[in-house]
């Protein structure tokens, strides 16, 4: 189904892509794979335009795209998805400045960060990776229906096997807090919005996916000490011998940003979302690999409508009005 593969790289992904003429709105554009899917896709020509939450350090991302393109058509705008105001702001100012956007790619993330809440008081993870996305694509979704392309990437990650979504204690009010408990958590909300976007807007064209990048070394290990990473790698090690495998290497950032680029760009995923992808191919329900595949909790309709609602009513605001 794919030429590409896990060593992939945005560059080979897009080679021979023309994307003159498009806009890209990513999340998370002025760091780690938000910045190299943004820097790819403007030397392929695309207007893309970044959004973070600092825009000292969004400046500072935008200078380095335009070294590493050669285009002058990066721009920047500032969201805090861990305020729901600030996500209204951007929407409200994104609908002012830009006339479309084809690709909308939801990249910004947080890991395995302790116990905090967002400035509405939801646990960080879940409000950040989740809810924040929920709204900002409810609020961009105007300009997506403009849109040529009408995709929607949505990152998720293989930390996704940790646990279903649960939709009954979003915030970790009646159990106790794990960090990875609640990444997990938030990266099946984000496989599951790609399902419910793919119920909700296939009939308009508009078609959402979901992306596992790999394993890259980025600032998203932040929250994470030196023995929390040792106990991870030897997580990682285990689930491969698990699985009868050699632990997959480290991919480089340029190799981390090619499957969220497959999946905004290849001929072959046109008119068919609602999957979840890794290494450049849409990976199959698998409730047993602990090295691959999509968890069938993640792409549960019912569970994915379900999830809608609460988010609907969680952020006081529906997508039909
Ligand atoms: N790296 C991996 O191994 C890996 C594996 C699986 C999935 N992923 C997913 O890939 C995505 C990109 O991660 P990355 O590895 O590139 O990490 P990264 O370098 O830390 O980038 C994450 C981006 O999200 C932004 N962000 C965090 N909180 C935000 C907020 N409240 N409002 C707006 N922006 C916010 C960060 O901005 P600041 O710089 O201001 O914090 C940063 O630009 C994430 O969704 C992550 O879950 C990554």
């Amino acid at each position: 189904m794919s030429a590409f593969g896990s060593t992939s790289t945005a560059d080979e992904v897009l080679a021979g892509k023309d994307l003159s003429g498009k806009t890209v709105f990513i999340t998370g554009g002025a760091s780690g794979l938000g910045q190299e899917t943004a820097r790819a896709m403007a030397a392929k020509g695309a207007h893309v335009v970044i959004a973070a939450r600092d825009q000292a350090k969004l400046d500072q991302a935008a200078a380095a795209i335009r070294a590493g393109s050669a285009s002058d058509q990066v721009d920047t705008i500032v969201v805090d998805l861990a305020s729901l105001d600030s996500v209204r702001a951007c929407g409200k100012e994104a609908n002012e400045r830009f006339d479309k956007i084809d690709l909308l790619i939801n990249n910004a993330g947080v890991m395995a960060c302790p116990l905090t809440y967002t400035a509405d008081g939801f646990e960080v993870q879940f409000g950040t990776n989740h809810l924040g996305h929920f709204l900002l694509t409810k609020h961009l979704m105007p300009l997506v229906e403009k849109g040529a392309d009408k995709r929607i990437v949505n990152l998720s990650s293989r930390g996704h096997h940790i646990a279903p979504v649960d939709l009954s204690d979003p915030n970790f009010e009646n159990r106790e807090y794990q960090p990875w408990l609640s990444y997990g958590h938030s990266k099946t909300a984000n496989v599951l919005f790609s399902v419910g976007l793919e119920q909700r807007f296939a009939d308009r064209g508009i078609h959402s996916y979901a992306v596992h990048p790999g394993g890259i070394a980025t600032n998203l290990g932040r929250h994470l000490s030196e023995q929390d990473i040792a106990e991870l790698m030897q997580r990682i090690r285990e689930s491969a011998e698990a699985d009868g495998k050699e632990p997959q290497p480290m991919k480089t950032v340029e190799q981390g940003a090619a499957t969220t680029c497959w999946a905004a760009t290849a001929d072959e995923l046109e008119g068919s979302g609602g999957v979840y992808c890794e290494d450049c191919h849409v990976a199959p329900v698998d409730d047993v690999s602990r090295t691959s595949g999509v968890r069938s909790y993640a792409v549960d309709r019912q569970t994915a409508d379900d999830l809608w609602a609460l988010s609907e009513e969680l952020v006081g605001e529906s997508f039909s009005n």
